[in-house]
């Protein structure tokens, strides 16, 4: 009933985005995201290993699906992603015999793989996601020890956004990354960026992914992360917004291994469904947000959720989204908590 969508409501801040698989793309969810986004972004199906699961083979059907709904309903597609140490084929780091391949024969399937992508939806997709999550969780390390890191050292970073440019300079490239509002894991991210944009690489922008809680980012933390990246002259967008309803809460005393340890504060509370109480609470972390983000229009181009409605969300088979797991405290593979993170439902 409606008449205007959150895209119709945003039209002088930035486009809102919408992560998509394929069963989102017919009936009442095709609807949904037609009236009410307008930039799409590939949940699974552009990442490498989906799309380009043997040396010599691509896997362009669900792309390419994803691409012509999004073209034909004049909506803007982020591509995502070009590099990660997820969902990577296990091809890309063997050789024939099994063995480990070289740093020039990485580069050379990297710049390979990326250049066959990009060119592919030249023109159609605005914006890429060149690097996914390369830097560490770890505060005392740096970068993520991931195949790429292994073999490449960081020469890999700078690589990718220049294939990604020279395939399609038009396309804006950004290095997209997670918990980049907390200190620790900003200053590292801030450093990486600032390395990139000094040697003139190709970076348009950082993007901040944006797996929320009830009560994180503080809007302190989200203003200074914004505050810092845009500093270095870099755009920025939100690529995967989602609030999940389960609220930290402070662990136990008796729960002291080192795993919990890592994860204080952040246990799960029981399902006990999505309360009143619990909806208001993440109205108001999205309106704080919300709040902040117009403030940055200037900076922000363009603000995504990971995927429309909540019965899609991926947050579900991981604890309602609390980072660890079992660590976190879920208390077995089964247990599902729901996170009911998104608008819809
Ligand atoms: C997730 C998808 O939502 C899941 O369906 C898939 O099983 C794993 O990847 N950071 C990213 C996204 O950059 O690509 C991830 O998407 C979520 C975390």
């Amino acid at each position: 009933n409606y008449k205007k969508g959150l895209k119709d409501y945003y039209k002088n801040y930035f486009p809102i985005g919408v992560a998509v698989n394929m069963a989102a793309l017919k009936g009442a969810d095709s609807a949904l995201i037609v009236h009410e986004f307008n930039s799409v972004t590939p949940e699974n199906d552009m990442k490498m290993g989906p799309i380009h699961p043997k040396e010599n083979e691509y896997n362009w059907k669900n792309a390419d699906a994803i691409v012509d709904f999004a073209v034909k309903h004049h909506i803007k597609i982020r591509g995502h992603n070009l590099l990660w140490h997820n969902q990577a084929p296990g091809w890309m780091f063997k050789n024939a015999d099994g063995s480990e391949v070289s740093k020039e024969v990485l580069l050379k399937r990297l710049k390979d793989h990326i250049t066959t992508v990009v060119n592919h939806y030249k023109g159609k997709i605005y914006a890429w996601d060149v690097v996914n999550e390369a830097i560490d969780d770890d505060s005392t390390k740096f970068m993520r020890n991931s195949m790429w890191y292994k073999i490449c050292g960081d020469d890999f970073i700078p690589k990718a956004f220049e294939y990604a440019h020279a395939a399609d300079p038009k396309a804006a490239l950004y290095y997209n990354d997670y918990n980049s509002e907390h200190p620790a894991k900003r200053e590292h991210i801030y450093k990486l960026l600032k390395s990139l944009v000094d040697a003139k690489v190709p970076i348009t922008g950082v993007g901040m992914q944006g797996h929320w809680k009830l009560n994180d980012p503080t809007p302190e933390l989200l203003r200074k992360a914004l505050d810092e990246y845009s500093s270095l002259g870099l755009k920025i967008q939100i690529t995967e917004l989602d609030i999940t309803i389960r609220m930290p809460r402070s662990r136990p005393a008796n729960l002291n291994t080192q795993a919990n340890a890592a994860n204080a504060n952040l246990l799960p509370v029981p399902d006990a469904g999505f309360t009143p109480e619990l909806e208001q609470k993440q109205a108001a972390q999205y309106k704080m947000v919300f709040d902040i983000f117009r403030q940055y229009k200037n900076v922000i181009t363009g603000v995504t959720f990971w995927n429309l409605s909540d019965k899609y969300s991926w947050l579900d088979s991981r604890g309602g989204g609390l980072a660890g797991g079992a660590a976190a405290g879920q208390t077995s593979s089964r247990t599902v908590r729901k996170a009911y993170p998104l608008l819809f439902d």
